[in-house]
């Protein structure tokens, strides 16, 4: 039991973050420009709204190697194409119980709202989505084929 317990602090997730570029890109942009600590295993795809992140982004990357996925955008009434954040969070809640039925913790995928302003909020999102994902070990769904 022990001995899992040190394996899970060894093991370095790799997550796959979809974010806006009108909110959240500019925060993780923002972040780094004021030199916040941003874990390394976070990869990020900037996309224009998180209403165009597909389903299938989603399964396609917790199936070949990310260990959690993040969607994150602007701030309910915010989105600058009116509702696509709250298709978004529709979407997250089927895809959530979804991947229960796959065997893939629904924890390994985060929704949340993070403004253009907040690259404190960002590094400290990122962070605790990583050492969440930490503590669930690797995704058992993963092939592990993607480098
Ligand atoms: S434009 Fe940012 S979530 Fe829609």
């Amino acid at each position: 039991m022990e001995s899992q317990q040190e394996n899970r602090q060894d093991f370095e997730p790799f997550i796959v973050a979809f974010v806006c570029n009108w909110c959240t890109y500019t925060a993780a942009d923002l972040a780094g420009t004021s030199r916040l600590q941003i874990p390394k295993n976070v990869h990020l795809i900037r996309v224009m709204c998180t209403g165009m992140v597909d389903s299938q982004y989603i399964i396609k990357a917790l199936l070949e190697g990310a260990d959690g996925v993040l969607v994150s955008g602007c701030h309910p009434g915010d989105c600058h194409y009116i509702n696509g954040n709250f298709k978004a969070r529709r979407r997250m809640k089927l895809l959530q119980a979804m991947l229960a039925t796959m065997g893939i913790e629904p924890q390994r995928l985060r929704l949340t709202w993070i403004g253009a302003s907040d690259g404190i909020q960002f590094a400290k999102t990122m962070r605790e989505l990583v050492e969440q994902v930490r503590q669930l070990g690797p995704n058992p769904g993963a092939a592990r084929s993607v480098a």
